[in-house]
């Protein structure tokens, strides 16, 4: 079996051969991470995938994210580097569900979660993620707004713009849908000192106990920035490793055992060495859906 050090070897050298970058997510394993030139948000990963100079971005996290990328960065090649690393609550919403939504709310301003094919995005006035839902909405001067797929993470930014009209779709993830309000009263009663921090995926009867809702990123930022010293997690336990590196000092406790996203653990180092060799899974969509993806993404980015 190949070591990590000499993966990691190799990979540094076909990265250079080939001008690439690695983006990869919070949820990705720790190895991943540490291989990474950038670890962000969906955010901050789809900002740099748009302005970062490299020819290659070898993109590890789900296939929506690697796709956001290549619709950012046309000219790019973007490598997903396992096929199957899909997001549930991204195919839950299809492009005749949103053309339908239209048809039956024709003033609405169309938001999507940046967690949606391309082709959800493509019939989309706007994107969000889920550290800027709140801002983008409020940026809009539609008084109605469809928003899908993320039924929680809508429901969320509703309660934020109450002077907005929201239709929701009902997607969901189905890693932070399984956390309920008795997790939360188990985690409180065992650690009665701790902050809680959760993500706008989790239902409301878990929002409403939190002491902070946000992104990965907003949570990693809260956590840098708080005088505490012992934070209950509410989100996927990828988190705990960039958490544990900035803040050694620091004590994190998961609200649910249960909080793992199986696709975003399913790429390797091995995974990333394949895929820089033999330029495996190229993303490749269709350029006129690309072009119609690109507007709503480029409008979020705008988005101050
Ligand atoms: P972030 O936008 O916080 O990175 O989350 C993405 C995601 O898939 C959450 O489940
Ligand atoms: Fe999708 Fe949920 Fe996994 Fe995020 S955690 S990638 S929303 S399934």
């Amino acid at each position: 079996m190949m070591s990590f050090e000499k993966i990691q070897q190799q990979i540094r050298k076909l990265k250079e051969e080939k001008d690439a970058v690695i983006l990869a997510h919070y949820y990705q394993i720790p190895e991943v991470q540490k291989l990474a030139d950038h670890v962000g948000d969906s955010f901050a990963l789809s900002k740099l995938a748009a302005e970062l100079p490299h020819q290659m971005i070898l993109f590890c996290g789900v296939s929506f994210m690697a796709e956001t990328a290549k619709t950012l960065s046309p000219e790019k090649i973007v490598l997903l580097p396992v096929a199957d690393a899909g997001c549930p609550m991204a195919d839950m919403a299809s492009e005749e569900d949103v053309i339908k939504l239209k048809a039956e709310h024709p003033d609405a301003a169309v938001v999507s979660y940046v967690n949606s094919s391309t082709g959800v995005k493509a019939q989309s006035d706007i994107c969000c993620t889920s550290a800027n839902a709140v801002q983008v909405i409020r940026s809009l001067p539609h008084p109605k707004i469809i928003f899908l797929p993320d039924e929680n993470l809508g429901s969320y930014a509703a309660e934020k713009v109450p002077e907005k009209e929201f239709i929701l779709f009902n997607g969901y993830c189905p890693t932070h849908e399984e956390v309920m309000a008795i997790d939360v009263k188990i985690a409180r009663e065992e650690n009665p000192d701790a902050i809680l921090l959760v993500h706008p995926e989790c239902r409301s009867e878990v929002r409403k106990q939190a002491d902070f809702v946000g992104s990965t990123g907003q949570i990693i930022k809260y956590v840098s920035q708080s005088e505490h010293n012992h934070f209950i997690i509410g989100t996927e336990q990828g988190i705990i490793h960039p958490l544990q590196e900035k803040h050694p000092d620091k004590k994190f406790t998961m609200l649910s055992p249960g909080f793992l996203c199986p696709n975003m653990k399913k790429t390797t180092p091995k995974d990333m060495l394949r895929s820089l060799e033999n330029l495996t899974v190229n993303i490749e969509l269709e350029e006129e859906l690309m072009n119609q993806a690109r507007k709503p993404l480029i409008r979020m980015l705008e988005v101050k």
